[in-house]
């Protein structure tokens, strides 16, 4: 009976310590990986290359940019009528840096959301934090981005967006990926 107790009990003690073990050796393993994978990420979007592509889905769908600034993102374009209406980001002059600062940080006091999950929180927007802000006056808060999500759309700005004229069918149909989109159909 004793020795029965004693071999469960080290079977036990035994088992602690190999999923201790294999916990240990998993985290050496994840915290390897990720570690560079994420490092990668954060250095691909500091630097210049965002991918247009990946914003383009960003600005369509994730980030909601559409509701205000419209598909072709010259505020007009399919907006939406219940929300507040963007500028025309057409004719923007703004470079990378500023435009990845108010994608990131949002225009505290206008409608313009800050989507860097971030923001506000260790001074890298304007060295402020929302508790600085005069209740009421606290920037808005959009969906939450990566550093990488904002270089992406920032890539699609400046790929699709900046420095075109007036907005084409042919462009609409690519926005939305489907050529018999109904809000495409007035281009035609
Ligand atoms: C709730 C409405 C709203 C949403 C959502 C929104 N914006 Fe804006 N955006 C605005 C308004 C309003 C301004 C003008 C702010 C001002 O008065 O300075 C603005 C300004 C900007 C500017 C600066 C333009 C310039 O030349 O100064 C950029 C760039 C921009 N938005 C991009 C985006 C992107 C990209 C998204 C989606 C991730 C987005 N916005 C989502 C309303 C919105």
């Amino acid at each position: 009976m004793l020795l029965r107790r004693t071999l469960v009990i080290l079977a036990s003690a035994l088992t602690q310590a190999f999923v201790k073990l294999a916990f240990v050796a998993l985290t050496l393993v994840t915290l390897d990986a990720p570690m560079t994978q994420a490092q990668q990420a954060n250095d691909q979007a500091r630097g210049l290359g965002g991918d247009p592509e990946r914003g383009r889905v960003v600005f369509r769908s994730v980030g909601y940019c559409v509701s205000c600034h419209g598909w072709a993102g010259d505020g007009k374009s399919g907006t939406n009528l219940q929300a507040p209406v963007g500028p025309n980001l057409r004719e923007t002059e703004l470079d990378t840096e500023a435009l990845r600062e108010v994608i990131g940080c949002g225009r505290p006091g206008t409608p313009m959301p800050y989507h860097d999950r971030a923001a506000y929180r260790d001074g890298r927007c304007f060295g402020m934090e929302l508790s600085d802000f005069v209740p009421g006056t606290a920037p808005e808060r959009g969906k939450t981005f990566s550093d990488r999500d904002v270089a992406n759309v920032v890539a699609y700005l400046q790929t699709y967006v900046i420095g075109l004229g007036e907005a084409t069918y042919a462009e609409c149909a690519e926005f939305y990926d489907n050529p018999d989109a109904y809000v495409c159909s007035s281009l035609q």
